[in-house]
């Protein structure tokens, strides 16, 4: 009997392979980071070689630290930085392009264009993403219109679409030739190509954005065996493939918030906020993206609301890459600790537009109210802080749309290691931080949904039971200091905006 599943987390900066056991614990991990490629200003991509081979060693290796065989796993799961669009040869498996990243506002002019053009309705309503260089489908436009023989090569049936968990799988089941071309409704949910209500391609949108339909890929549900390894691959002998969801919502699964109404959020390169909404499709007023937030096999879809936030722990990257004023990203809350407060600095690290809740593309980065007084320590603490407030925007947006009664915030992701900022957060939102045991929501919830589809767990409901609280950080600030400190940082925000033209 198989005594594990695995995930492959395949995310913005590293690539990790994690193990499990039945009680949802960490059994062996190897991560290896990635190229972050920058060509011009805005433009974020990767290589999708990297890529596969990165998982590839860091498969090898989990397995080599675990002692373990493919015949030991009952199954894996992928999850995966979302929105990140490669194009490449089913023949070959040779990428056109370089991987194009969420985060990159090449396609700024493309999104302003279909506001301006009227289709932004249709778009919002129909997939539930307002038009935003974030997501996919203008990426792929991008590469259908820029890349040379892109557009033949697709029209012939060669060329083929998918976000990372595509490029995976299909590389993992065989590549060239017989490797399975799909993805989950919710790695789909974030092309602006897909129907949030039948969960298909859907036809007005692929005429909008100019996409030929055979270049996607199969839409599967999020919790299911869509095939297996091949054996001559990482995992040296086949393993189901079982479980395929983006990131945030492998989180949300691993956070077990399976209940309408329970929200996580995750601190990575952004931060992300998922709120359950369950079967229903709610349609938000306040900037949050509809989107699915699971399916579980051929259970009806659970929709989620979702704040994106593009840039957190990469304000933290940046200090220490761009700045200099930290060796370590770790290093930022020693730095913020030693001073009191922010000294009057707001900062507001816009560097790919303003995502939710003011999806603003114009706007960039700014660090506002300095005076002579001010010390690098002033800017840590802004750029921590800044990482609360704009999760307290998206958290303002959720109480509005969906009448959020916020009792608690569940929280994981590599941030939340920084106990200043965990304490800055419970202290803008005036209510108490709750992070589990396993800080690794996403990888957990990936395998999750693989170990579900086999019945290495029954239901959720024990899934469920795995849960448990490590540290709770609970609310020092009054009303007023709330007040005062938000009111402070939309100020700073309202001067990002407009910076560049689109
Ligand atoms: O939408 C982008 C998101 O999926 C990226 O997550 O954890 O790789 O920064 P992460």
């Amino acid at each position: 009997m198989a005594k594990y599943v695995g995930a492959i987390d395949q995310g913005t900066t590293s690539t990790r392979f994690m193990i499990f056991d039945h009680d949802g614990h960490e059994v062996a991990r190897h991560q290896l980071e990635h190229e972050q490629i920058m060509p011009e200003a805005g433009w974020v991509e990767h290589d999708p070689h990297e890529i596969w081979e990165a998982t590839q060693d860091v498969v090898q290796t989990a397995m080599g630290r675990a002692g373990i065989t493919a015949d030991d796993l009952a199954a894996i799961g992928i999850t995966n930085q979302r929105e990140t669009t490669v194009v490449w040869d089913r023949r070959t498996g040779e990428p056109y392009y370089n991987a194009i990243v969420w985060q990159d506002t090449r396609t700024d002019r493309i999104a302003s264009a279909l506001e301006r053009d009227g289709h932004a309705d249709l778009i919002c309503r129909r997939s539930g993403l307002p038009p935003a260089p974030y997501f996919a489908g203008g990426k792929l436009q991008w590469i259908l219109e820029n890349v040379d023989g892109v557009r033949a090569d697709a029209d012939a049936g060669h060329a083929i679409f998918g976000t990372i968990d595509t490029w995976l799988i299909w590389w993992l089941t065989g590549g060239p030739d017989d490797g399975l071309h799909m993805t989950d409704v919710t790695n789909a949910s974030r092309t602006m190509l897909m129907d949030l209500e039948t969960l298909a391609w859907d036809d007005e949108l692929l005429a909008i954005f100019d996409v030929p339909r055979s270049m996607l890929p199969e839409i599967r549900s999020s919790s299911e065996v869509y095939g297996s390894t091949e054996a001559e691959g990482p995992f040296s002998g086949e393993v189901r493939i079982a479980g395929d969801l983006g990131d945030q919502h492998a989180a949300l699964v691993g956070q077990v918030c399976f209940e309408p109404g329970q929200l996580k959020n995750t601190y990575g390169t952004g931060n992300f906020l998922v709120l359950n909404t369950g079967t229903e499709i709610v349609r938000s007023t306040h900037g949050l993206l509809t989107t699915v937030a699971y399916q579980l096999g051929d259970a009806p879809a659970v929709y989620a609301l979702e704040g994106s936030i593009a840039v957190t722990g990469s304000a933290i990257q940046w200090l220490r890459d761009q700045l200099g004023i930290i060796r370590a990203a770790g290093d930022s809350e020693a730095l913020a600790a030693s001073v009191d407060d922010n000294g009057g600095v707001s900062f507001v690290p816009a560097f790919s537009g303003l995502f939710a809740p003011y999806w603003r593309s114009d706007a960039r980065g700014v660090i506002a109210g300095l005076s002579r007084y001010n010390t690098g320590a002033h800017v840590a603490r802004a750029a921590l802080e800044a990482i609360c407030y704009q999760s307290r925007d998206v958290v303002d947006a959720m109480v509005a749309d969906a009448d959020l009664d916020l009792q608690i915030l569940r929280v994981d992701g590599g941030v939340t290691a920084n106990e200043l900022c965990m304490q800055i957060q419970a202290d803008v939102l005036g209510v108490p931080v709750s992070r589990p045991v396993v800080a690794e929501t996403t990888a957990l919830g990936s395998a999750y949904a693989a170990g579900l589809a086999v019945g290495f767990w029954a239901s959720t409901d024990e899934l469920v039971a795995n849960w448990n609280e490590s540290r709770r950080w609970e609310s020092t600030s009054t009303q007023e200091q709330r007040d005062a400190g938000h009111a402070q940082w939309k100020k700073a925000v309202e001067r990002t905006m407009g910076w560049v033209e689109v």
